[in-house]
């Protein structure tokens, strides 16, 4: 659907270059919700800006539908642009035009007839649940809402793909979560594929398929966001995904699970289904040790399991370590905390 091929862009400031955009090869398959993270400066919006062709790459080539973007004549990218629709952080609204009226602005730009506009307007605010709206001013509605207008005149000339640049981070943790949850239905009921870019891990582990980790104008890993947060390669992701996962307690908690006579402790990851199964308690059991969960989680990511548990194990030292050869054997487990005893 979306295809990256070496693209770099690099801009000049008098006499200082600056590359946003560093060799980048990406591909964006047709229904997939794929996001782009990393911190501010990264090169996320620039590269957005390439695909619904606001900028040009300095070499490299960005293909949409196996279409070199760049090869375009002036009025295929129009026609072409239309098939993008686009949604912001600080949503881009039309404050003196009512709800309908911005909803309506780009089908009066393509010349549909008043009829169908008023059609189309009233269908996509019922879609984005704000028929009550219509005639209300973007400064009575809360910042959700105006994404929902947002949404809701970005899908208006009916665009395969959306683009969404940190359409989230001016919302609150209730009102981001409403907004994915639209952005899921427009990606389940309408087909439409979705590029997002965002600094926040948690709106990637919510909605997205796939994931591309940015530094520096670089991408410096990318893949499926279950293997990605399972599995994170580079020190970055790894920081990302960390910021969401806090697996170490404090050290308070530490000292009160030592201060109980705590002396080891271990990290067991347990992936994909078998987070579900009593597994820990079923080896324990039979070798006659108790557990106990010290800290942790199970997250799902994806619709499956992750769970991440700290734990110390509590019965004779030999019979222990036949249950951490036990547990090896099925789960991800090593020993984070030994000390002397
Ligand atoms: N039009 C421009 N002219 C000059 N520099 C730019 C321009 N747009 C972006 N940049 C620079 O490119 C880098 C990447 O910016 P941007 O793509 O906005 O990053 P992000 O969206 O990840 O925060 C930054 O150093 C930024 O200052
Ligand atoms: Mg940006």
């Amino acid at each position: 659907m979306i295809e990256f091929k070496n693209v770099s862009k690099t801009f000049s400031l008098g006499k200082r270059e600056v590359h946003a955009v560093k060799d980048v090869s990406l591909s964006i398959k047709k229904g997939d919700i794929y996001g782009i993270i990393g911190f501010s400066g990264a090169g996320k919006s620039t590269l957005l800006r390439l695909v619904n062709m606001l900028e040009r790459p300095t070499s490299g080539s960005v293909f949409i539908q196996n279409v070199d973007v760049s090869s375009l004549s002036a009025k295929e990218l129009r026609t072409q642009r239309r098939n993008i629709g686009m949604i912001f952080q600080n949503f881009n609204l039309f404050n003196s035009r009512t709800v309908a009226g911005n909803v309506a602005y780009p089908l009066k730009l393509a010349g549909v007839s008043k009829q169908e506009i008023h059609e189309r307007v009233k269908e996509l605010l019922a879609f984005v649940g704000l028929s009550d709206k219509a005639k209300d001013y973007p400064d009575q509605l809360s910042g959700g809402q105006k994404q929902r207008v947002g949404i809701a005149r970005a899908l208006a000339s009916s665009p395969e793909v959306l683009i969404c640049d940190e359409a989230t981070s001016a919302l609150d943790p209730d009102t981001t979560a409403d907004i994915l949850r639209l952005l899921k239905k427009v990606n389940k009921e309408l087909g439409i594929t979705i590029l997002l870019i965002t600094h926040e891990m948690h709106v990637i582990q919510s909605i997205c398929d796939n994931v591309a980790v940015m530094e520096d104008g670089e991408v410096i890993e990318s893949g499926a966001v279950f293997e990605t947060f399972t599995n994170p390669q580079h020190p970055m992701t790894q920081r990302f995904i960390q910021s969401i996962q806090q697996d170490l307690p404090s050290e308070k908690l530490l000292d009160e699970w030592r201060s109980k006579g705590g002396t080891r402790l271990y990290r067991v990851i347990f992936k994909g289904e078998i987070a579900s199964d009593p597994v820990l308690s079923q080896v324990t059991r039979k070798h006659g040790i108790d557990f106990n969960i010290v800290y942790g989680s199970v997250r799902e990511v994806q619709e499956r399991f992750f769970g991440n548990l700290l734990i110390s194990f509590e019965g004779e030292p030999e019979k222990i370590q036949k249950v951490l050869q036990e547990l090896e054997k099925i789960v991800d487990i090593k020993e984070v905390i030994k000390d002397e005893s």
